[in-house]
């Protein structure tokens, strides 16, 4: 069979991917199965050769269609065995159209509509002729510090398995070969989000228990789910850099999980094993790197250099090389690749059509969050307004709003809240805007006279401050995550004027607020909402849609209580109110015994701010009747938890019910609560909906302290309730399986 001959082996003619691979390993040179090894960082002159020569597996970073499809067509008919390229980019919560942030969108907890999200980025960016992206990062994040929390799904192993799982579907779609499909990438493999003091790049300590039970649970969800690929992380895990990390990447992933997908080098990461002082040169950190089981090295070359004379020296075997490179070609035959390398480009392509800015302005909605709504200021009433302040710097600006990560997303695609706001209200309201601030981080005080002008005017001032896009995402980390720059002063100098305040934050992590929750009647949290964050913003401030979204992140008073995070573990002195002492209220010389002895800080409260899974809403939910549908199973049992939430205020109004366990007992100690189920459901103003979860041995196993999954008898609590600190609880009792207790006796 001729090389070229394999192209026309098409997969919907139920060829054996297997035999095709083989056929096509069994022509390559050595040099053009490294060749399939290398992505490049697009740079057409250089790659143009390169690729003819069968050197290049992967392309990043070109988004030119008519480039595109010069160098698929190089690679498919003149190279030697006409393999198409991967063609990868970072395709992270949008595309043209930019939805929310990964973080916002995990404020949502709508599992069906995150895959939407993804589908839609999905179809922009494969009518671009890309064909992987490097999405979802599923790393868990309880470090509000880290500039990448922006592009997580938050601190929780259940939300972010459960979303993730989500985006990997909406990236890859039903079938990958559908052109409209591209390769998802569950990403950093593993722990990236615990370096040290939220430092992007740092070293993360983590034990191994906790790994299992916190750190991989969404990787492992990715892999079940069928992600194609996997990225390994830029860090060192427990001594041992993750490019390099031969037990997580065999191991783990393909020994234990049976992972048959590619992994692919982080950026450079190979030749930064050198830096991390793990290799002693480039060659000795591609060794690392293949024999840890990275198969594709991302933009620097090293495999390209190196692996040649490592194999011909006999350090890595053709056989390794074989099985890496067969990965990369099941993944272009998967994809289709070699059928339609080539994108059509006169198919009339429409990005930002009105359904996908539709789902954008409701995954924005869905994403903001209530945080405080004092004598229920909102929603604003258009009718009963005269004059309506807006001011801040995020206040019209289309980039700032689109955060982290938006490459071929466009400012002027955006419509902003000063945009939305005034379209929304006519000529019936007179809206009067100021800056306040050139930028969010500004420090200096020249537009404050303006905002107090129009603040001292209106019936209520909007403040929409925050973070711009540049203080969060990929090295953009801080160390203060209060408001930035001069914003708290500016919220003093408006709550002066004694206009009411109603503060909108945009943001790519939680800000500290504590300081000034008291100058503002209410706060609507809106992360970075993406290009349809003004009108959903709009609608929301003046009751068209009503709050629905919850924290997938404990937010902190200040940043000396991090890391703060809901699952923790109880420890022997856990803090109580009952025993904290206020640093303000310890008595001249007392002994130190009147200081309670339990685990907390002198000067801050041991409670977070808001804590994970709270969001308010223009109506009230009350939840009732928790019950059991028994009180004991057996392993191979499971029961039903139900609990009533009535909606009793007057807006008819979406409510995120969670349910979350605690095992108070375990081989190891376990989180004090866990959340282990959520829906999204609807209520009408006035009624009332039973909502039932299912809980078998799934959701009661963790990594036990032989590292084995496994549920162990004993007393279980459950609560439902529409954040992490309810209080609606009932229990239930797990005993070994009936067959097990005989053999027992
Ligand atoms: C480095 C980032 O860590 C990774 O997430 C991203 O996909 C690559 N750069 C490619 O841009």
């Amino acid at each position: 069979m001729s090389v070229k001959n394999i192209q026309q082996l098409n997969p919907t003619q139920n060829c054996n991917k297997e035999v095709q691979v083989s056929a096509l390993l069994s022509q390559m040179t050595l040099q053009e199965k490294i060749g399939q090894m290398s992505q490049f960082n697009s740079d057409v002159e250089k790659l143009e050769t390169l690729i003819k020569n069968g050197g290049v597996g992967s392309v990043i970073n070109e988004v030119d269609l008519d480039t595109i499809n010069e160098l698929q067509r190089i690679a498919t008919q003149e190279s030697r065995l006409g393999i198409p390229l991967l063609i990868g980019r970072d395709v992270i919560h949008g595309f043209n159209t930019m939805f929310p942030i990964p973080l916002g969108q995990a404020a949502s907890w709508s599992v069906d509509l995150i895959e939407t999200c993804a589908r839609i980025a999905a179809i922009e960016s494969s009518n671009k002729g890309i064909n992987w992206t490097f999405a979802p990062m599923i790393d868990i994040s309880r470090d509000p510090r880290w500039g990448r929390v922006a592009e997580s799904l938050g601190e929780d192993p259940y939300l972010c398995s459960t979303l993730g799982v989500a985006m990997v579907k909406g990236f890859q779609g039903d079938n990958l070969y559908d052109s409209s499909s591209i390769a998802a990438c569950a990403k950093h493999f593993a722990g990236y989000g615990a370096s040290e003091s939220g430092r992007d790049y740092n070293t993360t300590n983590i034990p191994e228990n906790e790994l299992r039970n916190v750190y991989l649970p969404p990787f492992k969800a990715a892999a079940d789910a069928g992600v194609s690929t996997f990225m390994a992380s830029f860090s060192d895990l427990n001594g041992i850099p993750v490019t390099g990390n031969s037990w997580l990447l065999n191991d783990i992933l393909r020994k234990e999980w049976q992972y048959p997908g590619l992994t692919v080098s982080d950026w450079e990461s190979i030749p930064q094993l050198v830096t991390h002082g793990f290799a002693v040169d480039e060659k000795s950190a591609a060794f690392e790197a293949c024999n840890a089981g990275v198969d594709m090295e991302m933009a620097s070359g090293n495999y390209a250099e190196h692996l040649p004379s490592l194999i011909q020296n006999n350090k890595l075997n053709l056989e390794q090389i074989d099985t890496m490179v067969s990965r990369i070609l099941k993944l272009k035959l998967d994809l289709g690749l070699f059928d339609k390398p080539f994108t059509d480009s006169t198919e009339p392509k429409e990005p930002l059509n009105s359904f996908h800015l539709s789902v954008a302005k409701q995954a924005a909605i869905k994403s903001c969050v209530l945080l405080k709504n004092n004598k229920q200021i909102l929603p604003l009433s258009k009718a009963k307004l005269t004059t309506l302040a807006v001011i801040g710097p995020l206040a019209d600006d289309g980039y700032e709003q689109l955060g982290t990560w938006a490459f071929d997303g466009k400012a002027n695609h955006s419509i902003t809240c000063l945009n939305a706001i005034e379209d929304y209200v006519g000529s019936s309201v007179d809206v009067k805007f100021a800056m306040g601030m050139e930028t969010s981080r500004c420090n200096n005080f020249d537009g404050f006279d303006e905002a107090i002008q129009v603040s001292l005017s209106a019936d209520v001032a909007v403040l929409i401050l925050g973070e711009e896009a540049i203080l969060s995402g990929e090295a953009h980390c801080r160390s203060n995550i209060d408001l930035p720059g001069c914003q708290e002063q500016l919220i003093n100098a408006v709550y002066e004027t004694g206009t009411p305040i109603v503060l909108i934050i945009m943001a790519g992590r939680p800000i500290t607020l504590e300081k000034v929750l008291p100058k503002v009647d209410a706060i609507l949290y809106a992360w970075h909402p993406g290009t349809m964050g003004g009108p959903a913003i709009t609608e929301l401030l003046f009751g068209e849609e009503c709050p629905s979204g919850k924290l997938p992140v404990t937010f902190p008073r200040n940043v000396g209580q991090i890391p703060l995070y809901y699952g923790q573990k109880n420890t022997g002195r856990p803090a109580s109110d009952a025993t904290f002492v206020d640093i303000d209220n310890i008595k001249v010389r007392a002994p130190q015994t009147s200081l309670g002895m339990t685990s907390t800080h002198l000067d801050t409260h041991f409670s977070p701010l808001f804590p994970f899974g709270f969001g308010l809403s223009y109506t009230q939910f009350e939840y009732r009747d928790i019950t059991v549908s028994r009180r004991e199973i057996t392993m191979d049992e499971s029961l039903k938890i139900t609990a009533t939430i009535r909606n009793v205020g007057h807006f008819d109004a979406e409510e995120i019910v969670q349910l979350y366990i605690r095992d108070l007992v375990g081989s190891v100690t376990r989180p004090v609560k866990e959340l282990k189920g959520f829906k999204r459901i609807y209520i009408p103003a006035g009624e009332s909906e039973t909502v039932v979860f299912e809980i078998n041995i799934d959701q009661l196993a963790f990594y036990n302290r032989q590292m084995k999954l496994k549920a162990e008898p004993g007393l279980f609590h459950a609560w439902i309730g529409s954040n992490s600190d309810t209080e609606l609880k009932t229990e239930l009792e797990l005993f070994e399986a009936q067959d097990e207790l005989l053999t027992k006796d």
